[in-house]
């Protein structure tokens, strides 16, 4: 079997550890393994690389994606993944293993289906958006990274005695920011999935003041509009005259090296891809659950959204006072 691989969809920490994993567990096995670079895009313009156990050398600490990446809309169009098959076999590629996000794993199980060709995702992004799986490849090294952005933010607001809003990434989900305003003692977290009535944090802040609090941090994630936090502090402004100051973590939130956590994932959903292929399953999405490692159709992917969990959301509420 020649196997080709692929990242697509925004680069994400960890995706290398993932490459690497693939790699060394197909040569074990004797399969040949054909880098695709560019994502879906690579495969039109034929940029493909044979990947020997050399080739993936010393990346499992580097962030980023050696094999590039890109979105790709036009894969969304059925006469662009038809040539995408006659490219493949004409490389006598047989089998598509794609490391991203849902949006890639959209035109992945399209053009499985359409083709009869074994396609296997592995779920690699930041937003930790992915239903299926309890973590994503990226997730841990995000939070970390801004973790440690709002721990230093911490410093200065005590020391000045300002109000700050932070935002963070995660598109339309607030896992990056439920997250990070847990772990950085927020005081207040604005989620895309649970939006917080301004009159309600204003009141929040009022009372922490009058108990002699000087400083406080508020986490908001990009939500579809990426630049909200100006909108949040001009809110506030406008409804209590508090100022403050906004500071937005934006794609340094992506790069980086991975934490062991994510280069330990990306390890075993890499190694867990080769064995679902040498048992001829395909169609799937990889994930883990509670520490295990799992399947699920790739029809089922992005059918239900993932859901903020209940628990850690009433727990930022109660530890922000
Ligand atoms: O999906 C990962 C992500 O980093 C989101 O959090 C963010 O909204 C988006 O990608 C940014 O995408 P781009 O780098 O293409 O602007």
């Amino acid at each position: 079997m020649n196997i080709g691989l692929m990242t697509s969809g925004g680069d994400a920490p960890g995706m290398n550890a993932c490459i690497r994993a693939i790699t060394r567990m197909a040569l074990h096995h004797n399969l040949q393994i054909t880098g695709i670079l560019g994502g879906y895009q690579g495969i039109l313009n034929k940029q493909f690389s044979p990947l020997h156990t050399n080739s993936v050398a010393n990346i499992i600490k580097a962030g980023g994606t050696i094999l590039k990446t890109a979105r790709f809309a036009d894969f969304h169009q059925g006469s662009v993944r038809k040539k995408a098959h006659e490219i493949l076999k004409a490389e006598s590629i047989d089998a598509l293993i794609c490391i991203g996000g849902d949006g890639s794993f959209a035109g992945l199980r399209a053009f499985g289906q359409e083709n009869n060709f074994p396609c296997i995702g592995i779920p690699a992004t930041i937003d930790n958006d992915i239903s299926g799986t309890d973590y994503t490849i990226g997730f841990d090294t995000a939070v970390n990274t801004a973790l440690d952005a709002i721990d230093r933010i911490r410093d200065t607001a005590t020391s000045h005695d300002r109000l700050f809003i932070v935002e963070v990434m995660g598109r339309d989900s607030g896992f990056i920011a439920l997250d990070v305003g847990i772990a950085g003692g927020a005081e207040e977290i604005f989620t895309p999935e649970k939006p917080l009535p301004l009159d309600i944090v204003i009141d929040h802040i009022k009372k922490s003041m009058a108990r002699g609090k000087k400083s406080s941090i508020l986490i908001t994630a990009e939500g579809q509009k990426p630049g909200r936090a100006y909108d949040l502090a001009e809110a506030i402004r406008k409804k209590s005259g508090f100022e403050s100051k906004v500071c937005i973590l934006g794609h340094i939130q992506r790069g980086g090296a991975p934490t062991a956590r994510d280069r330990v994932l990306a390890s075993r959903l890499g190694a867990a891809a080769i064995d679902c292929l040498m048992q001829n399953q395909s169609g799937l999405m990889l994930g883990i659950q509670n520490e295990k490692i799992v399947t699920q159709s790739l029809d089922l992917v992005g059918q239900k959204k993932k859901q903020l969990s209940n628990e850690l959301l009433s727990l930022a509420q109660i530890l922000s006072a």
